[in-house]
């Protein structure tokens, strides 16, 4: 059993995510932290809470976190993952309210639980986790593994050339939690752009009746609606927890990795530079197919 909590700013893809690690068997999800990304705070907390409760997991807790990135101002994308962050898609309300503040959540937890026992599950910008390093660096070196997406390594960025927007948003944080020497592995577009949905995919995703499944088929068809052209859409967030349970689908490269920190349109574009960098393993290589094939099997129950 993966023992995990989720940071995360939902976000369409964040949600497929949390669904996905909610249905499989492999997780044991212990919180759920909120950060501000695709949409404010207020709205990625309560979306949050919405998934959890959709999942019938009201159990699990959600703790709200950072409202800003840690020095710059925050991005609006609501264009693609709707006003509600969630597409319009329906889901029910939060089963309970949510609780504060996610860095102090989290060295709680991980000074509690045995050292090493926890994965961090990273679906947005870092700025909790730059936090948590920052202000409580003995909880944060008790982290078993960070697996976060983010970054754009071979492949052009999806905010600028060569910018991802997870580290684009707080290149700050990422660069701070880069350097802190946690096992970390890093999801870049390189791999996330080669898991797609297609209609057909969510089309069978919703004819197993299965809610995650049906909630999930929603989703990404509102994704589809947001994004122009093509007849796919990629899975960003979902590939978090497919290495997470099947790290033998990718392949891991250690490349040294520098967050450039200057001005837009190269504002946390990653430079592999063997003098400035850190050595971080990066997912390059997915197998698409097997991927998909399992995400479609984890959200419909399998
Ligand atoms: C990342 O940006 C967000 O919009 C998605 O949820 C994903 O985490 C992809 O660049
Ligand atoms: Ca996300």
């Amino acid at each position: 059993t993966i023992r995990a909590v989720i940071d995360t700013d939902p976000g369409i893809d964040d949600a497929v995510a949390i669904l996905h690690a909610l249905s499989s068997p492999v997780f044991d999800i212990l919180g759920v932290t909120t950060v501000a990304g695709n949409i404010g705070i207020e709205t990625t907390t309560r979306n949050a809470g919405r998934i959890l409760a959709l999942a019938g997991r009201g159990d699990i807790p959600v703790i709200a976190g950072a409202p800003a990135p840690l020095s710059r101002k925050g991005f609006d994308v609501a264009d693609i993952h709707g006003n509600d962050g969630l597409g319009g898609v329906r889901f029910p309300e939060p089963a309970v309210p949510p609780l504060s503040d996610a860095v102090e959540w989290l060295a709680g937890l991980l000074m509690r639980e045995p050292e090493g026992g926890i994965d961090i599950l990273a679906l947005g910008p870092l700025t909790n986790i730059a936090r948590l390093v920052g202000e409580h660096p003995e909880a944060a070196g008790r982290i078993r593994r960070l697996i976060a997406m983010g970054g754009a390594v071979d492949e052009p960025g999806n905010v600028g050339p060569r910018a991802e927007f997870n580290i684009a948003a707080d290149p700050e944080a990422a660069d701070i939690v880069f350097r802190a020497g946690l096992e970390t592995v890093l999801v870049p577009l390189d791999v996330t752009r080669k898991v797609r949905a297609t209609r057909a995919y969510t089309a069978a995703l919703r004819e197993t009746g299965v809610a995650a499944a049906a909630a999930s088929a929603d989703l990404i068809d509102a994704y589809f609606l947001s994004t122009s052209g093509g007849e796919s859409r990629p899975l960003h967030d979902p590939c978090v927890m497919l290495f997470a349970e099947r790290k033998d689908l990718f392949r891991l490269e250690t490349l040294p990795i520098a967050v450039d920190l200057g001005e837009a349109p190269d504002a946390g574009a990653l430079d592999v530079d063997r003098k400035a960098g850190t050595a971080i393993a990066v997912a390059m290589k997915v197998d698409s197919a097997k991927a998909l094939e399992l995400l479609a099997a984890r959200l419909s129950g399998g």
